[in-house]
């Protein structure tokens, strides 16, 4: 049951420390190991809008900060008409530091939606591009004739 995961009750936990006085949209966001450990984090915005953090950045930065990588499984919860939808720059995110993970999107009534990071973000710009070896799709490019 997912109300009962306690991945999902961090995000709502973070989800209750929401700094969201400007859009009123509170979001919360829990990512956890491999090892089972869990790390939780709302949006926090600011006057100077775009200066906005996400949930979903918040809690990855959690992990990081505590040495912690390899995140097999993230929430993101909201209180949205339908499941929060990862906005393009956590996508980016959610690929340099979960690439491998199943992202669970859920909202207050209930109503989930399952995912993966690598379905969230086709033809992804990674490290392979600035090493100039492969990007993450590199074996479905085609040369110009
Ligand atoms: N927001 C998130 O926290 N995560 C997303 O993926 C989408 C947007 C927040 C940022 C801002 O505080 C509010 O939602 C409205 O954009």
């Amino acid at each position: 049951m997912l109300r009962d995961d306690a991945l999902v009750q961090a995000a709502w936990q973070a989800w209750a420390n929401a700094y969201a006085p400007y859009s009123g949209l509170a979001v919360g966001a829990a990512v956890e190991t491999a090892d089972g450990q869990i790390f939780a984090g709302c949006n926090v915005e600011n006057a100077s809008y775009g200066l906005t953090l996400c949930a979903e950045r918040n809690a990855l930065a959690q992990a990081v900060a505590r040495g912690q990588r390899g995140i097999c499984r993230v929430v993101v919860v909201a209180d949205t008409t339908q499941p929060l939808a990862p906005c393009g720059a956590c996508r980016q995110w959610l690929w340099e530091l979960a690439p491998a993970a199943e992202v669970i999107l859920l909202n207050r009534q209930g109503e989930w939606r399952r995912s993966t990071t690598a379905e969230l973000l086709p033809l992804a710009f990674d490290r392979g591009h600035l090493l100039g070896k492969t990007g993450s799709e590199a074996g479905n490019t085609q040369r110009a004739t």
